[in-house]
């Protein structure tokens, strides 16, 4: 009842406004933080210091390969405000929906960083991580010894892992893969046959593959952009079919899919009930298990069903991912482009042309107090 009686009083307020930030090239490019992004961020909290938040606001990034925890120690530190892992939604962020199906079986995990840390805190129970499994195989990767980098031996008594040992229900692509060359043909073993690198039965079901998300390219500290998951996903899908002929079965997250907006929209209502319900609710509170999935108390319209927040602002600079999302998720999405990473054009873009475009996040910010004024 209290809550609903926030929800309404917060639905009624002047701030009724949230906004979700993507990370790569909208605050952060490479390792290094966009200049004012930090100044941009302050403008959010009514103290930095206890970090008491005046307008809801989450990262909304197709990136990972930690945990959610761990990527807001790191954002604190980056971009010099506090940020609680609840603000976090990161690519893989939506597979914690997915840990209750694979329970007791064993799934593969890789990507760069710690993909197998953040399965496990969704609570998928058996993950085993790329960079562990191909070591289990003898030969499997016949480049190995020519990468400097792979100071790894594979096991030490040169046997093939027993068979019941081996088997993979399903595969998770996390964050962006390092070895292409060792994970699209390991991957390659793995999908052919069952789950059971080494064989050669295509009889056998494709174990399902997941990907966090299907970014083309991205932007970092080089003038171009990189090539990211999406890239990765062609490639492994192209030697697949040529190899085995049959259609490569996969299901990606990550912007601009629906869902991803759908869960930012929940978070940024949960975090804006906590502020109302709360006064003393800021960056650093935990969840707060009384406050428990929004029940959303105003069905009159679809922005309202959406909870109680008028406009959601999506600030990205990938017009493919980050725009098409929220154009796709409409309204109350409301969506800004920067000209600070992937897009750099004069205008807007043409196939996804965003509410409104600027140079950089500071004036996006700058953009939205003032609309919101
Ligand atoms: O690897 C990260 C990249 O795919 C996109 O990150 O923050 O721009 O969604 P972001
Ligand atoms: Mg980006």
């Amino acid at each position: 009842q209290m809550q609903r009686y926030n929800l309404e009083r917060l639905y009624l307020s002047r701030n009724a406004f949230g906004i979700a930030f993507d990370i790569d090239g909208v605050l952060i490019q490479g390792s290094e933080t966009i200049e004012r992004a930090p100044e941009a961020l302050r403008r959010l909290y009514k103290d930095v210091d206890t970090g008491k938040l005046q307008v809801p606001y989450v990262f909304l990034t197709n990136g990972g390969g930690m945990t959610e925890a761990a990527r807001a120690k790191e954002l604190t530190r980056q971009l010099s405000v506090p940020v609680n892992p609840i603000q976090v939604h990161l690519g893989h962020t939506p597979f914690k929906t997915l840990a209750q199906r694979y329970r007791g079986k064993k799934v593969l995990s890789l990507g760069k960083g710690e993909p197998e840390t953040a399965l496990t805190s969704y609570g998928f129970s058996t993950v085993v991580k790329m960079d562990n499994y191909f070591r289990e195989f003898p030969h499997i990767d016949p480049l190995l010894s020519y990468k400097p980098w792979a100071k790894y031996e594979s096991n030490a008594n040169g046997m093939l892992m027993p068979e019941i040992e081996r088997q993979i229900a399903a595969v998770f692509v996390c964050s962006d893969p390092v070895d292409w060359s060792r994970d699209i043909q390991v991957l390659c073993d793995v999908l052919r046959a069952g789950g059971y690198p080494g064989k050669l039965d295509s009889q056998l079901p494709q174990p399902s593959l997941y990907f966090a998300a299907d970014d083309f390219e991205y932007s970092t500290k080089f003038p171009v952009p990189r090539f990211g998951m999406g890239a990765f996903r062609i490639a492994l899908e192209s030697l697949y079919v040529k190899l085995i002929k049959r259609p490569l079965l996969y299901t990606s997250y990550g912007k601009p899919k629906p869902i991803v907006y759908h869960l930012a929209a929940k978070s940024l209502h949960r975090i804006a009930g906590m502020m109302y319900s709360k006064p003393g609710m800021n960056s650093h509170s935990e969840e707060d298990p009384n406050v428990g999935p929004l029940e959303l108390p105003l069905p009159v319209d679809r922005a309202r069903q959406e909870g109680a927040l008028k406009t959601l602002y999506m600030i990205g600079d990938n017009p493919e991912t980050d725009i098409a999302g929220a154009i796709g998720a409409g309204r109350p999405w409301y969506s800004i482009l920067v000209r600070s990473g992937n897009f750099r054009g004069g205008g807007n873009h043409d196939k996804y042309p965003a509410d409104k475009v600027v140079d950089n996040v500071y004036e996006a910010v700058d953009f939205v107090l003032k609309k919101e004024g």
